[in-house]
């Protein structure tokens, strides 16, 4: 079962997630904003997508640094995990995103298995956390390019089906 956790400050990030819930055939009860959320709500989930809009220069969305402090020390070695979020590489070329890296870093210890991590293809600036190596570490819309985000979204999906 797959449980969507975001952070969302003007609406884009959680626009996102529903999209991704329609797209997956989540129901809207597993969609959990991380400003209300408990860290109990992961229990159920063998699968967690959670979505962070970057803010300031390359920080993670406000109602997400209590969540992402329990979530760290959880115990996720049974669980996988996609990220997905909303930046603007126009305005903020070099920390475009970061919000994934951010998420990306901060549970390279929990023990989850990541996936959704797909060729960078089509983002033309990779100089941000978000990317590492030629590949992006999950889904990432940009407010300077939204006609990408459907396609990404397919890419994104597939990854995921295929982990
Ligand atoms: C003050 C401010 C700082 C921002 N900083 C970044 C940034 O560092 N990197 C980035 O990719 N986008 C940045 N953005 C763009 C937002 O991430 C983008 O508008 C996003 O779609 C907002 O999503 P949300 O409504 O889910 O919070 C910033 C926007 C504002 C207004």
């Amino acid at each position: 079962m797959t449980g969507i956790f975001y952070g969302s400050t003007t609406g884009n990030t959680l626009a996102l997630a529903r999209q991704i819930a329609d797209r997956l055939g989540i129901a809207t009860a597993h969609l959990h904003d991380v400003g209300g959320a408990s860290i109990e709500a992961i229990e159920p989930y063998d699968t967690l997508l959670l979505g962070s809009s970057t803010w300031g220069v390359g920080d993670l969305q406000d109602d997400w640094y209590s969540f992402i402090d329990s979530l760290k020390n959880a115990d996720l070695s049974r669980k996988r995990v996609g990220l997905f979020g909303c930046g603007d590489s126009a305005s903020y070329p070099d920390s475009f995103g970061d919000a994934i890296g951010l998420l990306h870093e901060t549970l390279s210890g929990s023990g989850c298995t990541f996936i959704g991590i797909v060729p960078a293809t089509d983002y033309p600036l990779q100089e941000s956390k978000a990317f590492q190596g030629g590949q992006v570490l999950g889904l990432l819309a940009d407010d300077d390019a939204p006609e990408k985000t459907a396609s990404r979204l397919e890419t994104w999906v597939a990854a995921l089906q295929n982990a």
